[in-house]
């Protein structure tokens, strides 16, 4: 079934607590179907909030980018899948997917992996001992995620389009650093429109402080929305 513009847009709810979470999500209403949770809620006690949201029929990203041992991964990927959660991220190390694979079962979540963060230059990796680039770490690990079961990847949509190439249709693209025309950039250094984004591959995208931290956080989603659409069409 084709998925609406709205619901491929990821809400990061990015905020220090539980009551600015709820107000944001009682403000954008409707408007919004899709939420991502990441460290800086769930550490803020915000684990049964996003629980409930999921309860309350919205869609659950949980950002965790989990990484451990193979037990502690299948574990948490399990209790994510009970929690309620649609998408789950992981880091894309073969043993890490490959655990939150196992963890998956046969429940309903995703599963999507970060393969680089975007954060991260070729000066980083070899700071960490790797003899390979971005480019094609990227690559490869995007290649070993589509072998080992995972549904979908995170990527810059400036990865997206080449990362469309490798895995063909078979994975979900999710894109966040995503600037709606006019917005501020803030710390993200590789921004593209909701629209060129779509248009490069993503399926969905993941829109944080231009919706979050807007003056009218409803009118904002449904710009987004709106720029979805059309480039959809
Ligand atoms: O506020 P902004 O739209 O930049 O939020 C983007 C969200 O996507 C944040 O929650 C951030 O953690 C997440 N993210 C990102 N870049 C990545 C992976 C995740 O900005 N490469």
């Amino acid at each position: 079934m084709a998925v609406s513009a709205r619901d491929r847009l990821i809400v990061a709810l990015d905020l220090p607590g539980v009551a600015a979470a709820e107000k944001t999500v009682a403000e954008l209403g409707e408007e919004v179907t899709f939420y991502k949770v990441g460290y800086e809620l769930v550490l803020a006690g915000g684990l049964d909030f996003a629980a409930s949201l999921a309860r309350s029929g919205k869609k659950l990203f949980l950002d965790l980018k989990l990484h451990d041992i193979a037990n502690t991964v299948a574990h948490a990927t399990e209790r994510a899948a009970a929690l309620g959660a649609t998408f789950l991220t992981v880091h894309a190390f073969p043993a890490t997917m490959k655990a939150a694979v196992e963890g998956r079962a046969k429940s309903k979540l995703k599963l999507l992996a970060v393969t680089v963060l975007t954060s991260w230059n070729d000066a980083d990796l070899q700071e960490s001992g790797y003899e390979i680039g971005v480019r094609d770490l990227v690559r490869r690990r995007a290649e070993q995620a589509a072998v080992l079961g995972i549904d979908g990847l995170i990527a810059s949509a400036a990865e997206a389009a080449e990362l469309r190439r490798v895995v063909g249709r078979s994975m979900l693209i999710v894109t966040p650093g995503v600037r709606p025309a006019g917005s501020e950039a803030g710390d993200q250094k590789r921004v593209m429109t909701p629209a060129a984004a779509i248009q490069a591959g993503a399926d969905y995208i993941v829109v944080g402080r231009p919706i979050i931290g807007a003056k009218d956080r409803k009118a904002a989603a449904r710009a987004v929305v709106a720029e979805i659409e059309s480039a959809l069409k």
